[in-house]
């Protein structure tokens, strides 16, 4: 039997931290959770990331699935992001990730489905209908977090501001050179911008669950939770949320201690 994941507060407000033995197991018990949460609203609307984070999460949803003991026929999903300039069908693309892990294994209606086009002719209209068919959703109930070592969530990139709608953004060498895996490893192929949700949408989902597993991870865990509220850290501001946690493995809790 396995020690039980150590479970932290931190500061004032409570950024519910849980520590578990592994990635594996933390990604057990996320899937868990959501599982939970759609038996409890069959309808729930669910906000999804890509990366390689959440990859563990889907497996285990799908396993659930193929047992009989899940499904999603009611659930709706809005994914984060997706790049500029790559179609559905591009193997590259967000859509075509979702669609090999996730969508095409389990019974989400396609209409259910919700994701930016980054083929848009118009970028702002398209912006503009996302956010609003997410409002007609009613918003996130929960909302599934990656983080990228820079600290952005979903696309919104560390700078001087942030933009809380749905916006165009242009990708940081870093982030691009992360995301290399999905255009054969070769980052300059990686596109230099990217649709993504804004902080608003992001600040008010009902529930969110971000996960970090791996040691590239412990810095920007770290300035999420213990460092001031800046736009150099998107992911600070969810200290401002009231309903967060944090689920690590011991490698990216390592700058808590
Ligand atoms: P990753 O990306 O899961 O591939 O590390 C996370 C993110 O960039 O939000």
């Amino acid at each position: 039997m396995l020690p039980r994941p150590r479970t932290v507060g931190w500061g004032p407000f409570s950024v519910n931290i849980r520590v578990f033995n592994s990635e594996q197991e933390a990604a057990a018990a996320c899937a868990g959770h959501i599982a939970q949460a759609v038996r409890a609203r069959p309808s729930l609307v669910l906000g999804l990331p890509t990366g390689r984070t959440p990859l563990n999460v889907y497996r285990e949803l799908v396993a659930l699935h193929a047992r009989g003991g899940l499904s999603l026929a009611h659930a709706r999903t809005f994914n984060l992001d997706e790049f500029s300039g790559v179609s559905p069908e591009d193997g590259g693309s967000f859509r075509a990730y979702m669609d090999r892990h996730f969508f095409g294994k389990v019974d989400l209606a396609p209409g259910n489905i919700h994701f930016l086009d980054g083929m848009a002719p118009d970028v702002d209209a398209e912006c503009a209908r996302y956010d609003a068919a997410l409002r007609e959703a009613g918003g996130l109930d929960l909302l599934l977090l990656g983080i990228g070592a820079n600290g952005h969530v979903a696309f919104n990139e560390p700078g001087d501001s942030l933009q809380a709608p749905c916006h165009r953004v242009r990708l940081s060498r870093e982030t691009r050179l992360a995301n290399a895996a999905l255009f054969g490893d070769d980052p300059t192929r990686v596109p230099l911008e990217a649709l993504t949700l804004g902080m608003a949408s992001i600040l008010q989902a009902r529930r969110v669950v971000l996960l970090a597993f791996g040691a590239s991870k412990a810095g920007a865990v770290a300035a999420m939770v213990k460092g001031p509220v800046t736009p150099r850290c998107p992911a600070s501001f969810l200290q401002l949320h009231r309903d967060v946690d944090v689920w690590l493995d011991p490698e990216a809790a390592r700058g808590l201690a």
